[in-house]
């Protein structure tokens, strides 16, 4: 066995990586620096399962519950003890993605229908289909020149409760991936009205009790069910993720079932210990850790003064704007990596976004705003950064043709369609129906059997069931020529696409 999976992992642990992007944990710099290295060092002596003395996650009543018990009162220390009495705390190990689907299938029924934002994650689309539930969408706001999804806005929301009073609960996504929040507050309250329950999937949200100039959790405005991935912002293991729900909201026994069909019964200890130590890093030291962040943010934004920094609500996801330098994101992400070893959480057409936690040193950053300064003096092809990694002659010259192919960004003008397309079919039945391939320039009017998500920026324009209509046909015919990056499709050359038979 070559063990391909082992050697990549094996050259970033060597190469040590400066992170930007997830697990919030940092290659586990945060455990070693504030002595948890104990508890983390050799995982695969903790891997346990349910034995004697341990619990069990789908019924926790030892252990498990205990630890539950305790982080929803670090998490929750400045709620009044009645209204956090009202809440309970669960911990998932299939990331967001579980907590989404279990959130969606416990508030909705067969039939019924969900309002969500329109750049939802792919879970709360695939709950739908898994639960045969009609989405109404709201649509997604989109700041064009920097190609970053602002979530929602409001008051469309409040439109959409009103107009759709049949509804059984409202899906909103707050924050962004890329780091917008909206106020909720009127939102919540007008669907309480309206007897929806309310779901939020704050996955990029879990760090913004750690201070007052993050925005204020969505628990706060009394959503009935908040899903947030510790490992994307804080410092625990990939996957795990908390739902905190109010037990009077709903029906709770549903919850438990719904979550055992579609989290694993085998539950990683190792992952369940991980939330716990993260939680006990977050009470003793997160808000020094994090006031240390936001000044090293604060230096590292004055730093960068000659790019254009897009000002999110959290200023813990970090956007840069590069294409106005004349290197599109993509690009600019394959110099920090192959040239200065260090890896952004995502890019885009117009720029990078950077995702700094807890975990993070203020070396990180001096090291990157060198990066960044460099970059722009155009000193980029010296030789490539030694990152002690034994890679063949052939990966070296890769590298340094995706270090030399910034001399090919170019701008690319391409308007997504913004109307939701009309509805032909219900998501599931789209979904069973069968299906053929047919040339896009013959698609009009017909029925999607897939989903169209040009990236950036990540937000569907057409999923199964709705009708093609000609604004859709024009934009991915642009899109073939142009060759921009198109999800959900199978067709990657964007000749042909799936539709109802
Ligand atoms: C907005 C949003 N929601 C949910 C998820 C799913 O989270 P997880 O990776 O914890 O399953 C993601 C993942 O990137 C996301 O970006």
């Amino acid at each position: 066995m070559d063990m391909p999976i082992y050697k990549k992992l094996s050259y970033i642990y060597k190469s040590e990586l400066t992170s930007f992007h997830m697990p919030g944990h940092k290659y586990g710099k945060i455990y070693e620096k504030l002595g948890y290295d104990k508890y983390m060092d050799k995982l695969y002596k903790l891997d346990t399962t349910e034995i004697l003395g341990t619990d069990n996650l789908h019924n926790a009543q030892g252990v498990i519950r205990k630890s539950q018990d305790n982080t929803k009162r670090i998490l929750l220390a400045d709620m009044d003890p009645v209204d956090r009495e009202a809440l309970d705390l669960l911990y998932l190990v299939n990331g967001s993605t579980c907590g989404i689907e279990a959130a969606i299938m416990t508030a909705c029924k067969s039939g019924s229908s969900i309002i969500m934002n329109r750049g939802c994650h792919q879970s709360a689309y695939n709950a739908c289909i898994l639960a045969r539930v009609k989405p109404i969408f709201v649509k997604e706001e989109i700041d064009k020149e920097n190609n970053i999804l602002m979530g929602a806005r409001p008051e469309d929301y409040l439109d959409a409760i009103r107009s759709n009073p049949q509804a059984s609960a409202v899906f909103i996504t707050r924050p962004s991936y890329y780091g917008m929040s909206q106020d909720i507050d009127q939102v919540v309250e007008l669907a309480h009205e309206y007897q929806m329950l309310v779901i939020v999937d704050e996955a990029h949200g879990a760090h913004f009790g750690l201070s007052h100039l993050l925005p204020k959790s969505a628990v706060y405005s009394g959503a009935d069910m908040v899903i947030q991935s510790v490992h994307k912002t804080l410092p625990s293991l990939t996957q795990s993720s908390i739902l905190i729900y109010r037990k009077r909201a709903l029906d709770t026994a549903r919850l438990t079932s719904v979550l055992s069909m579609v989290e694993t019964s085998s539950p990683s200890y190792v992952m369940l210990m991980s939330i716990e130590v993260c939680y006990d890093i977050y009470e003793k030291s997160g808000r020094v850790l994090m006031q240390n962040l936001m000044n090293n943010i604060y230096r590292f934004k004055r730093g960068l003064k000659d790019y254009k920094v897009f000002t999110t609500s959290d200023p813990s996801k970090i956007f840069v704007n590069t294409i106005e330098k004349g290197i599109n994101g993509y690009d600019f992400a394959k110099v920090l990596r192959h040239r200065y070893n260090i890896q952004v959480e995502l890019s885009n057409y117009s720029g990078v976004l950077f995702l700094a936690t807890i975990a993070n040193t203020k070396s990180d950053f001096d090291k990157t705003l060198v990066a960044m300064k460099d970059i722009l003096d155009r000193k980029l092809f010296s030789v490539l950064a030694d990152f002690k990694e034994d890679i063949s002659e052939h990966a070296r010259q890769e590298r340094f043709q995706s270090i030399g192919s910034i001399y090919r960004s170019r701008p690319i003008s391409l308007d997504l369609p913004v109307a939701i397309p009309e509805r032909g079919m219900d998501l599931s039945q789209a979904f069973d129906a069968d299906k053929e391939d047919i040339r896009i320039e013959e698609s009009l009017g017909r029925i999607s059997g897939e989903f169209v998500i040009p990236y950036p920026p990540g937000v569907a324009i057409l999923a199964p069931g709705e009708l093609v209509d000609q604004d859709l046909i024009d934009f991915l015919v642009r899109a073939r020529d142009i060759n921009i990056d198109i999800n959900g499709m199978e067709s990657h050359s964007l000749e042909t696409i799936k539709v109802i038979k």
